[in-house]
């Protein structure tokens, strides 16, 4: 290497670092001044030397000017939805039916169903070289440059693994409201504004609304896991940035807490006893976060167990999402019928004109 290289390699290096700890970390390791000082000779440096800008250099944080095309990419991975359940109940429900279906206790992940948008950064050799919208879940949008702009996702990784990272984009309550009251046509909410942002066309106009991202799944073939709270604690080690708000049950809470700790990750550890209280706490807490949430996600933590449970062609049966709202319609009510029952049991039966709701026709309540 020569002076120059040596330069642009050194900065390129410090401001990576930088950007991390302020970004990820919120722990700024320099004053803005000095960052901003470094940044701007490094920009300089790559302007005046292009053949010399590195592919992970952390001047892409400002996007660039250039229209971009979102073109269509297919992931390597399946990128599946989640099932949905509406009550505390139906969610132990379905912890012992998995319970029963692999023969051996589980442990549930529950963490906090980000309301923003999805998305899969594919990292390539400890690059991230592609972003990728979930699109229908094998065809996405190519929105690479555009999610380079978001500081808090790392562009090279301290491994040369092949990963593919899942995560959800969103922008904070906070900066929604700020941002929106300057615009002229307002957008509804935190996730539509969002939303249009990772689709711009120029990567500089992303780069000036402060996008954040929480991630929440890893695929590699090179780091092999045993569970997902590994999975998490890796991720994090390699600069990704995870939600705090996480939470580990098992039959014994005791067990649940120590294995948090193990790996090294903030949460609430308990046994399923302690779910229903938990889910009602967060359910209270979901306003004072400074981001959407609507619902919460729980995860069977065993990836040996998650082999064996599979996937529907929709969703993996390893996890189920909890959503704090049910979908609601309006219809007509046309009678009400009423059944008796085998045991001589009466049920009343409403009669509706049918009305779609969440996918499903619905023509008859009990
Ligand atoms: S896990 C195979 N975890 O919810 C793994 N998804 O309704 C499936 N989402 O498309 C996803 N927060 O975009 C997972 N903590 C979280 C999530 C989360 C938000 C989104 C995700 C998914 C959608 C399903």
């Amino acid at each position: 290497m020569n002076e120059l290289e040596q330069e642009i390699h050194t900065l390129s290096e410090q401001l990576a670092a930088y950007q991390k700890a302020y970004y990820v970390d919120n722990r700024p390791l320099v004053s803005d001044l000095e960052y901003d000082r470094l940044f701007d000779r490094l920009v300089a440096l790559e302007a005046k030397h292009p053949h010399l800008k590195r592919v992970d250099s952390p001047t892409q944080r400002v996007g660039s000017d250039l229209d971009s095309t979102l073109g269509e990419v297919e992931h390597t991975i399946p990128v599946l939805s989640l099932d949905k359940a509406y009550s505390d109940g139906e969610l132990l429900a379905w912890i012992e039916k998995t319970e029963a279906k692999i023969g051996e206790d589980v442990g549930i992940v529950i963490e906090e169903k980000i309301d923003g948008i999805s998305i899969v950064l594919y990292y390539e050799d400890g690059l991230l070289v592609r972003a990728v919208t979930r699109g229908n879940g094998m065809v996405g949008n190519d929105v690479t440059a555009n999610v380079k702009t978001i500081a808090s996702i790392p562009l090279r990784l301290p491994t040369e693994a092949n990963l593919a990272v899942r995560g959800e984009i969103y922008l904070p309550k906070a900066n929604f409201a700020t941002l929106n009251a300057s615009l002229e046509v307002p957008f509804a909410n935190p996730r539509n504004l969002a939303a249009g942002t990772i689709r711009r066309i120029k990567s500089s106009e992303v780069a000036k609304v402060p996008l954040q991202i929480f991630v929440y799944e890893g695929f590699s073939k090179d780091v092999v896991q045993s569970d997902h709270l590994q999975i998490l604690s890796t991720l994090a080690s390699y600069g990704f940035r995870l939600n705090p708000n996480l939470g580990y049950f098992a039959k014994d809470g005791v067990q649940a807490r120590q294995a948090l700790e193990a790996a090294g990750l903030s949460g609430f550890g308990g046994s399923f006893s302690d779910l229903a209280s938990y889910i009602q706490e967060h359910t209270l807490k979901r306003s004072s976060l400074d981001y959407e949430i609507d619902g919460l996600v729980a995860k069977v933590n065993s990836v040996s167990a998650r082999e064996m449970l599979g996937y529907t062609g929709h969703h993996p049966r390893w996890a189920l999402a909890y959503k704090f709202e049910s979908p609601q319609a309006q219809t007509v009510l046309q009678s009400i019928d009423v059944q008796v029952g085998r045991t001589g049991r009466v049920t009343p039966v409403a009669r509706v004109t049918p009305v779609q709701v969440a996918g499903s026709t619905i023509s008859n309540i009990t």
